[in-house]
């Protein structure tokens, strides 16, 4: 008998009245034995959930918003799946208070959204635009009646297209601009927010945007170039930190960052040195820089005569002091050592290796012990937040629940939670201080390049009718929130 007919056999024979009275419950001392220790999370723990503007808040012509790189972009024929744009995406410019009442249902205690710069600056610099400000007002004064803390992305790349025009990131002016509108913006809000990300993962921006055709602004540059805008994009960091400093000096204040993640294949003291030497190495455009004032080495000579130009004192600014560090964490890589002058060599994934409906979403939950640990070790942290996790899934809206009513039974995805939550309080247990989960996303939402056709989302959005319908997952993720343990 095949194993599928088996199960299902199997199945129906449980639904027999013979059999089914074999599922009394437990006893109660049978439970106890057999529940297990449940992996505590620090007390104050921030559970929460992450957003960000272009990919939730529609209403891109509303209230004197100017375009963005990504309205361009996303309009542009041949470059979204299905053409998709974010013209709507889930309405939350004006269904926000009902997203809330979503996070309450969760018992959420922070929720991760960003300020779109082009509601506040419709054309990046110059005169700001009142009711772009007062949106995120009314947002946060809704978040915080519901008892839920805000932390604000400054950028979630959607650049003004009008910055754009007048070279965009690879124009040094850019993160000059980037400050002012920082420093404006968090001088309006800082009444009401206390966290701060100044930029939403480098990579996916600059190489993303820049160095290849993925997203907005859609550019390829030459080797040369990309690392001068690189070097641009964490200068524009960490002069909005110093931006941030100068106008709320008690404010909290990081980044978000996809870091590239490496883990040692096997756990034992060479590995481990090895993936070590890797995360610092391959991270060294970004965050090794932000966090120790300098390239390294073996960046500067791997790019020869491309190397960026750069001054002491923009590695400075670059690498002024965080207050904690925002890691978002989706995946990462084994590495083991070898004989090489780098010492280490990053294991290229078999092709049987798991993933999620992203192709790039490899399923390896480890992810979230080793990169704070290594990064701990490495950096000394002293607060990290994972600002991002989660999954995409092939959700199916089903019209069979208890009552009638539709859901979706996410089961991957709660297993994929399940499985990287045991790894953070893996690393909480050790000592390491996260801080905080929050997990993306609170709805399916606008994909990038993938439109609508990617799913990342614990509520459902049915986009024609806008309604959201909470999966599986959202109950798990409730039941960890209310226990602050994984189960
Ligand atoms: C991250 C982005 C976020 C979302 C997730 C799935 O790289 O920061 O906007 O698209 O991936």
């Amino acid at each position: 008998m095949e194993r599928r007919s088996f199960l299902k056999s199997a199945a129906a024979l449980a639904a027999t009245p013979a059999l089914a009275t074999l599922a009394k419950p437990l006893a109660a001392e049978t439970q106890s034995a057999l529940a297990p220790t449940p992996h505590r999370f620090p007390q104050g723990f921030i559970w929460g959930t992450a957003t960000a503007s272009y990919q939730v808040e529609g209403a891109v012509h509303e209230d004197g918003r100017g375009p963005s790189i990504w309205d361009t972009f996303s309009h542009t024929p041949g470059k979204i799946t299905n053409g998709d744009t974010g013209d709507v995406a889930d309405d939350f410019y004006h269904r926000y208070p009902q997203d809330i009442a979503l996070m309450q249902r969760l018992g959420c205690k922070g929720f991760r959204f960003s300020s779109a710069w082009p509601r506040i600056f419709p054309e990046g610099t110059g005169t700001p635009n009142p009711k772009g400000v007062d949106f995120y007002k009314r947002l946060v004064d809704a978040l915080r009646a519901a008892g839920i803390e805000p932390y604000c992305t400054l950028y979630h790349w959607d650049l003004p297209q009008a910055l754009e025009d007048k070279g965009g990131w690879p124009n040094r002016d850019t993160a000059t601009a980037f400050a002012d509108y920082v420093h404006y913006t968090v001088g309006q809000l800082s009444d009401r927010i206390s966290n701060w990300m100044t930029i939403n993962e480098f990579g996916s921006y600059i190489d993303g945007g820049y160095g290849s055709p993925w997203g907005a602004p859609g550019r390829t540059l030459s080797r040369r170039d990309l690392a001068q805008t690189k070097h641009y994009a964490v200068l524009g960091h960490g002069l909005a930190v110093q931006a941030i400093r100068a106008v709320a000096p008690r404010a909290q204040v990081g980044l978000a960052e996809d870091v590239s993640g490496f883990m040692p294949a096997v756990e034992d003291e060479a590995h481990i040195h090895a993936a070590q030497v890797a995360l610092r190495e391959e991270n060294a455009a970004y965050t090794t820089v932000v966090l120790e004032g300098r390239y390294t080495e073996k960046y500067l000579r791997h790019l020869g005569a491309d190397a960026p130009h750069f001054t002491p004192e923009e590695l400075k600014i670059i690498s002024s002091p965080l207050d904690f560090w925002g890691l978002n964490c989706y995946t990462t890589q084994e590495v083991v050592p070898a004989d090489s002058a780098d010492g280490y060599l990053v294991v290229p994934r078999p092709a049987t290796y798991p993933h999620m409906a992203s192709e790039w979403l490899f399923v390896a939950p480890p992810a979230l012990y080793w990169t704070p640990k290594l990064m701990t070790s490495l950096w000394n942290l002293k607060k990290i937040y994972i600002t991002e996790n989660g999954c995409s899934s092939a959700d199916v809206l089903r019209r069979d629940g208890p009552n009638g009513e539709g859901r979706v039974l996410d089961s991957d995805r709660v297993q994929y939670l399940r499985s990287y939550l045991e790894n953070l309080q893996r690393a909480a247990a050790d000592g390491i201080p996260v801080a905080g989960y929050f997990l993306w996303s609170l709805l399916d939402n606008y994909e990038w390049s993938s439109g609508y056709s990617l799913r990342f989302g614990i509520n459902y959005v049915d986009y024609k009718t806008q309604q959201r319908t909470p999966k599986l997952s959202s109950d798990y993720y409730r039941q960890v929130i209310a226990n602050n343990a994984v189960i």
